[in-house]
């Protein structure tokens, strides 16, 4: 199995548009990714500024034009605004394996965007990528995230553990 994200693949849910990331988007990924709010349960370097911001998006870019990740952006369909990102990355390729991220911007969070998003980006990885495995890495207190992804089916991986993040626990979505 390999992947060919050469044509990057839009995906359209109800009130969202999933579409590639741009150096246009810098201003609003960097008041997404410096947010207090979003990086409470994340270990990262929040960018400093728009041109760390920049940064991040070209090293994204990279990674799609070298099929090695994706990443969506969550547009607005109403209002043509970035809600915040959603992607797959860290990919086995001989385990048909890929692990999901995600973030929304405050203002825009419990309202079911990301749980639109993610059914999409599931189906779109078990069925257009032949995943079988599809893993997330979160924070144990994190309850967004872990209501959100037991509402996908992801189950609590009980027996192990993130070798890096010793608070985060493993969910594991099998085809
Ligand atoms: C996790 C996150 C992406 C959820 O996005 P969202 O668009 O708000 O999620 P949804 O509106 O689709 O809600 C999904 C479920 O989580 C629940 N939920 C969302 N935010 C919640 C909160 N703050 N507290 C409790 N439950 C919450 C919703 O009620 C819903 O469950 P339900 O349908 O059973 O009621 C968002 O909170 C976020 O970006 N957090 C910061 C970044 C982050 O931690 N990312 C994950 C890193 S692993």
């Amino acid at each position: 199995m390999s992947f060919d994200f050469t044509t990057f693949p839009v995906l359209e849910t109800e009130r969202l548009t999933l579409r590639a990331l741009s150096l246009d988007d810098a201003k609003a990924v960097f008041g997404l990714r410096a947010n207090k709010e979003v990086n409470e349960f994340i270990q990262r370097d929040a960018p400093k500024n728009l041109a760390q911001t920049r940064g991040y998006i070209d090293s994204v870019i990279n990674l799609i034009d070298n099929n090695q990740g994706i990443l969506w952006v969550l547009q607005s369909k109403s209002s043509e605004e970035l809600l915040g990102t959603i992607g797959l990355r860290n990919f086995d390729i001989a385990d048909n394996y890929a692990e999901i991220g995600y973030e929304i911007h405050p203002d825009y969070q419990e309202r079911g965007y990301m749980t639109e998003a993610m059914e999409k980006v599931i189906a779109y990885g078990f069925e257009q990528m032949n995943l079988n495995t599809i893993e997330a890495f979160t924070h144990k207190n994190n309850i967004a995230s872990i209501t959100l992804l037991d509402n996908q089916d992801f189950l609590l991986q009980t027996d192990r553990e993130d070798e890096n993040v010793e608070d985060n626990r493993i969910y594991k979505l099998s085809k």
